[in-house]
């Protein structure tokens, strides 16, 4: 069994975030969202694995490498342009050959390991094998119509679901796939969409078997999304603490201090993550909160939020929550007459005031 995993794609809907880095790079309690998967991988005992990279392949790269701490060998496999999830798998038919294979979205994060899939899979025989999970907004997914515990269509983006689940983005195949990615046209959208690889297996005879997500599972496309895996994860993290909190401050619940760090006059209520040689003084960090490394949090409150590394929060008279900083992104207090608020404000930002 071998893995191939998406980091290419656009990541229109995380910017401006995505505009200096691949979305499957963006940190989820300190960690790339990419390490979730290949971690999966290495678990559920794959060790080839492909990854698909776009134009600004270089920097997957350089943060993935060879694979060798997963004790996986990673293949990256260019995209040239994101022409759909189906483009994915046919250009990727070199690397897989003749091997059945899980097709993992590297933006996913699911709760739980994928061996039980993979096991299901080998033994019911089919072609494919889908992990559907139950969604507010199946519109927004692949839909699967289910008739005697059966898949029996598939549509992409329906403006009326047949059911309430959505396919998810973990996928298992045998080679047949490559018939369908093979056979099948670019929809309305100009993707080759792999809703339509599905429904072609099964216009053509082929077995598509399905498991229910039943834990969580979460697709990180928008900022909420990222916000409520960080939160997800941080409820399941182990906590430890290396840095220094002086006796002043108050810690309390999971929280994990990375080296270096310091915590001075503060109160932290976990879960919470904060990177290593980042500063917290006179603040409170509230739960669900991931603080990268050498940030600086000053005189603020900060809850339900993402600092990324090196950001800076300094003198902020209002509670920041549910709130993503990008690398370096300062919010300071102003000082002097007129008292008005001042941006600098990137292409694509977001700035609610109230
Ligand atoms: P999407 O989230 O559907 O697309 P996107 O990443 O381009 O984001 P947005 O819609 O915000 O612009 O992609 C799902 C996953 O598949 C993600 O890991 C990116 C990847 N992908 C590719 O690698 N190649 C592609 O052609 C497409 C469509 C997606």
């Amino acid at each position: 069994m071998k893995a191939l995993i998406t980091a290419g794609g656009k990541g229109t809907r995380l910017r401006p975030l995505t505009h200096t880095q691949n979305k499957h790079l963006l940190p989820i309690a300190n960690k790339p969202i990419l390490h979730y998967a290949l971690e999966k991988m290495a678990h559920a005992g794959i060790t080839e694995v492909g990854i698909i990279t776009n134009q600004e392949g270089e920097e997957v790269k350089s943060a993935i490498g060879t694979g060798e701490q997963w004790g996986l060998h990673i293949v990256y496999i260019p995209q040239e342009a994101p022409l759909g999830l189906a483009h994915v798998v046919k250009i990727s038919q070199d690397f897989i050959g003749d091997d059945p294979f899980i097709f993992y979205l590297g933006d996913n994060m699911v709760v739980g390991d994928l061996k039980k899939f993979i096991d299901v899979f080998e033994k019911d025989g089919s072609n494919c094998h889908l992990t559907l999970s139950k969604v507010k907004d199946p519109e927004r997914f692949g839909v699967p119509e289910l008739r005697n515990n059966r898949i029996i269509s598939i549509e992409e983006k329906p403006q009326n679901p047949k059911s309430e689940f959505a396919v998810t983005g973990i996928y298992l195949y045998d080679s047949t796939i490559f018939k369908a990615v093979n056979s099948i046209k670019p929809s309305a959208r100009g993707e080759l969409e792999i809703s339509d690889a599905h429904q072609y297996l099964l216009d053509n005879g082929y077995k598509i078997s399905y498991s229910e997500i039943t834990g969580w599972w979460k697709d990180t496309g928008k900022p909420e999304d990222v916000l409520e895996a960080n939160r997800l994860i941080l409820e399941h993290m182990e906590a430890y603490q290396k840095g220094m909190i002086d006796a002043a401050s108050n810690v309390t619940g999971n929280v994990v201090v990375e080296e270096g760090a310091n915590i001075i006059n503060s109160v932290v209520r976990g879960p919470v993550v904060i990177g290593k040689n980042t500063i917290i003084e006179n603040s409170f960090i509230g739960p669900f909160t991931s603080i990268g490394h050498n940030c600086t949090i000053r005189n603020s409150e900060v809850e339900f939020s993402i600092v990324l590394d090196r950001g800076e929060i300094l003198d902020v008279g209002v509670r920041i929550e549910g709130s993503l900083l990008g690398t370096s992104a300062r919010i300071v207090s102003s000082i002097g007459r007129p008292r008005s608020n001042r941006f600098v404000v990137g292409d694509q930002s977001l700035i609610e005031i109230r």
